[in-house]
């Protein structure tokens, strides 16, 4: 952070994201451009906002200027759904459900979360966190100023607070935040095979506990899928997590239709992600509720299953937002202009609807809104500058990374 002001004049776009938060439907579109627009921050928070011609006379004085000319400014990306921390890779299952092993075969082979499972036991917290903070200097680069990452590669108590703490430390240590989701329930490791309620009151009784008491997850996620966790089983332990003081978030169906989207408004979870199977009924149940319906669409194209039903979620009144799911499995990218562009080809999603979904539903999906995803005043200064004049490039320019700047806490961290 910084006591230094820090002034951006001419944006071709600024765009505010302004507004009651999460976006819901319609109001994904309405992202607030000002043309020729401004921005004054400091001591890491935003102090004005306008049109350029508006800005007070000797908003100069003192300030870092930077002149965005041709350049459209907007919020930091969040990128609410990650699995950054991890060791290994699985490049040769890649190409085995390409050969067309199904995704969940290879788990219940011993394969998938279970071999990443393995070389992230046997990583060290420093490899670890060696390997994250590479990952994160990449997604900075990306534009995103916040990130979320889940544990789950553990699936015993001391792994999972390694994972826990690698996080931890580095968010002490490099400038993108990172929020801590607990994702125990990820996967049922071997010697608990066939007795997954057992590895369920395992994770109740001592890993939760442990967890909440280093203060290390905000979040409690569960991979709620056919074979691997049950409605019940996932309802039993998302339940407890919130008696300690997690909120619940939802790898909701995924792969099959479970009910997971149902489950989650039901929770009231503040996200429900990947819906890509989501029924009729979970999509209506999940636009009446403030849940985030998180949609992680480079998941779908490196499975090579369907993609989520994001328009109709939009159109009838859900709040939609987009993520990478980075991990060494199912989505190996954390490619932000991929799922971007996706989003318009695959999704039908228009790119107002994208830019909301990747900034302030994305900052409600990690129950941050008061806090980032909009530029407003008093608001944290995450923004990113593009090297093109308006949104409507980060899909057109398909796929290339167009962040010119990102500036974190009112500081510029990447040019
Ligand atoms: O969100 N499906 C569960 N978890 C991840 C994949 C994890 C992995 O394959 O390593 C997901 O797709
Ligand atoms: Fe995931």
């Amino acid at each position: 952070m910084t006591g230094k002001k820090l002034l951006i004049k001419h944006a071709a776009e600024l765009i505010t994201c302004a507004g009651a938060a999460p976006k819901k439907g319609a109001a994904m579109a309405d992202i607030g451009i000002i043309s020729d627009g401004a921005l004054v921050a400091e001591a890491g928070k935003i102090v004005w906002v306008g049109p350029t011609d508006d800005l007070p006379p000797d908003s100069e004085e003192q300030c870092e200027v930077i002149d965005a000319t041709g350049q459209c400014v907007m919020p930091g990306f969040v990128d609410s759904h990650t699995h950054m921390v991890f060791g290994g890779y699985r490049p040769e299952e890649f190409f085995w459900r390409l050969a067309g092993t199904p995704y969940l075969e290879i788990l219940e082979r011993g394969g998938g979360i279970l071999n990443t499972v393995q070389a992230t036991r046997s990583a060290s917290l420093a490899e670890l966190k060696d390997l994250a903070a590479r990952r994160l200097e990449n997604m900075l680069a990306m534009g995103v100023t916040t990130v979320e990452g889940k544990s789950g590669y553990g699936l015993d108590l001391d792994t999972e607070l390694r994972q826990l703490a690698v996080m931890d430390e580095l968010n002490r240590e490099q400038p993108v935040e990172i929020v801590p989701t607990f994702l125990g329930a990820h996967a049922v490791p071997p010697d608990y095979k066939g007795r997954t309620d057992d590895y369920v009151d395992y994770m109740i009784k001592e890993v939760l506990p442990a967890v909440v008491r280093q203060g290390v997850a905000e979040f409690c996620d569960v991979f709620c899928e056919q074979g691997v966790f049950s409605l019940a089983q996932s309802r039993r332990l998302l339940a407890a997590a919130k008696n300690m003081g997690l909120q619940a978030k939802l790898h909701a169906d995924e792969i099959v239709s479970l009910g997971g989207a149902e489950l989650a408004a039901e929770l009231n979870a503040c996200s429900a992600d990947h819906l890509l199977q989501a029924s009729d009924a979970g999509i209506a149940a999940l636009s009446q509720v403030r849940t985030v319906a998180t949609v992680l669409p480079m998941t779908a194209f490196c499975l090579r299953e369907s993609y989520a039903r994001a328009r109709v979620m939009i159109d009838q009144g859900a709040a939609v937002a987009l993520a990478t799911d980075y991990n060494p499995g199912s989505c190996f990218s954390h490619s932000m202009p991929l799922v971007a562009a996706l989003a318009a080809i695959q999704l039908n999603m228009k790119p107002a609807e994208i830019v909301t979904a990747l900034t302030i539903n994305g900052a409600a999906a990690v129950n941050r809104a008061d806090r980032i995803g909009s530029l407003e005043i008093g608001k944290q200064a995450d923004v990113v500058i593009l090297g093109y004049p308006s949104h409507l490039y980060l899909v057109y320019h398909a796929g290339m990374n167009i962040v010119d700047k990102v500036i974190k806490h009112g500081r510029l961290i990447w040019n």
